[in-house]
């Protein structure tokens, strides 16, 4: 679904210089859950979003869906985030001045088809114990009822790529549980690709493989 190839990312330049990661060869498959762990400053969350298009690499490619990132002009670019990539990002991505039923709403506006049914999102919701904020705004949210309701926003316009950084940070053990029983099905029932971010060991038993990043590169660690 994505693959990555030779992909380096240095940010800055002169003294700033960083190489967060370098010459890192990955795929994101579908069917399967993907973990990527390791250290902060690994360069797991650039991994991420040159994965998900959301920059871009300094040098490499990426390719998703059997489409070449760089030849994509924006607004194809777009396009392709919007259908086949859910995002659960550390900032979560709710708007500050929409309720949680309206942050769904406001996805039917910008993608008209293809998102969850009613059915759908009500058994999402209440799989992720949120069903009971639907009217609150995301600023009377605590932190794990913000991240589960962020995942359900993700999960909502039904992509076929999801991913994820730390998506159970803030959550307990019977959540974390829950969420990661959440995405191992997607990828077994629904033939979805899975990368999650994490430095969360309870999420290992659902994880198909496991990498390790460290000094922005990959060594593949075991499953
Ligand atoms: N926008 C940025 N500008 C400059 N340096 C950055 C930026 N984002 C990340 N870095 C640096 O790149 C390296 C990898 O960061 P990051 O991908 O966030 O790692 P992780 O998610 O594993 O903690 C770190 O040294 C970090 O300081
Ligand atoms: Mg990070």
């Amino acid at each position: 679904m994505i693959e990555l190839k030779h992909v380096r990312k240095i940010y800055g330049s002169g003294q700033a210089r960083v190489v967060a990661i370098q010459d890192i060869n990955f795929k994101i498959v579908q069917g399967e859950v993907a973990l990527l762990m390791g250290p902060s400053g690994a360069g797991k969350s650039t991994l991420l979003t040159i994965a998900g298009s959301l920059q871009k690499p300094s040098s490499g490619e990426v390719v998703i869906a059997g489409q070449e990132v760089s030849k994509l002009s924006t607004r194809e670019l777009s396009k392709l985030r919007l259908s086949e990539l859910g995002f659960v990002l550390q900032a979560y991505n709710l708007v500050p001045f929409l309720t949680v039923a309206e942050q769904f709403q406001l996805v039917d506006r910008i993608k008209h088809n293809g998102n969850l049914s009613h059915e759908e999102l009500d058994k999402l919701l209440q799989r992720l114990d949120i069903k009971q904020l639907l009217n609150k705004y995301p600023n009377q949210l605590s932190g794990g009822q913000r991240q589960r309701v962020s995942i359900a926003r993700a999960l909502y316009p039904n992509p076929s790529v999801i991913l994820a950084d730390e998506p159970t940070a803030s959550l307990d053990s019977e959540r974390a549980v829950a969420v990661g029983q959440l995405f191992q099905q997607l990828a077994q029932e629904y033939h979805k690709a899975v990368l999650l971010v994490t430095h969360d060991q309870r999420l290992e038993t659902y994880a198909d493989h496991i990498y390790q990043m460290l000094d922005g590169k990959i060594q593949v660690a075991d499953n």
